[in-house]
């Protein structure tokens, strides 16, 4: 696919399913992230690879944080949390990881693990993969965050969701962009 056309026509795909994409495929998605706009080469972000069984245990984990906020949930409510994971054979836990450094600001390394979130996003589309890009409450929940090893200068920007195209993927639509550059 041209490159242009993929920017121009990705989309997200929420209803993921099996098969995994091949080791090749996923490497090619991981090295995109490296290409991201990155202020003084930082490397400001990592990525939790969850498959597998593993991501049974993500479902767990949700599940906890939730009972844990909420004590009253009911059983569909957490079984609801608990499946989350399960909708697609991989989920990337996208983290910003601020490394301090005296001329790139915090917002600058967030911003930079957004634009390598983004090239993952566009190199699973140019693949004929689907994904989608997630977060929800669950993205910003300590119980969560703990849970997944996650130091106190990082932050999950996403849960990237990841599969092969199960169902219609939608029609692009022509972005009426001109109202949002003005000339100055
Ligand atoms: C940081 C971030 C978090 C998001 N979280 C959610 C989410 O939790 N649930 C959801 O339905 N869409 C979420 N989205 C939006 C979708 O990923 C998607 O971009 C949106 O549905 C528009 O579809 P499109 O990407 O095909 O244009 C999020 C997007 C971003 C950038």
């Amino acid at each position: 696919m041209d490159a242009l056309d993929a920017l121009h026509l990705r989309s997200s795909v929420p209803k993921l399913g099996d098969p995994l994409p091949s080791q090749e495929m996923l490497e090619n998605i991981y090295k995109a992230a490296f290409s991201a706009a990155d202020h003084a080469v930082l490397r400001p972000w990592r990525f939790l690879v969850v498959k597998g069984d593993s991501r049974e245990k993500l479902g767990e984990l949700f599940a906890k944080a939730g009972v844990a906020k909420d004590a009253s949930l009911n059983q569909a409510a957490i079984e609801k949390l608990r499946s989350k994971p399960l909708r697609a054979p991989l989920v990337l836990v996208c983290i910003s990881s601020f490394k301090p450094h005296p001329k790139v600001p915090e917002i600058e390394q967030d911003l930079s693990a957004g634009a390598a979130t983004q090239n993952m996003l566009l190199a699973a589309f140019v693949q004929g993969l689907g994904a989608m890009w997630r977060t929800g409450s669950l993205a910003y929940d300590p119980l969560v965050k703990n849970g997944l090893g996650l130091s106190s200068e990082e932050k999950i920007i996403g849960f990237l969701y990841i599969g092969t195209i199960d169902g219609g993927t939608k029609q692009p639509c022509e972005a009426d962009f001109q109202p949002y550059f003005q000339e100055w």
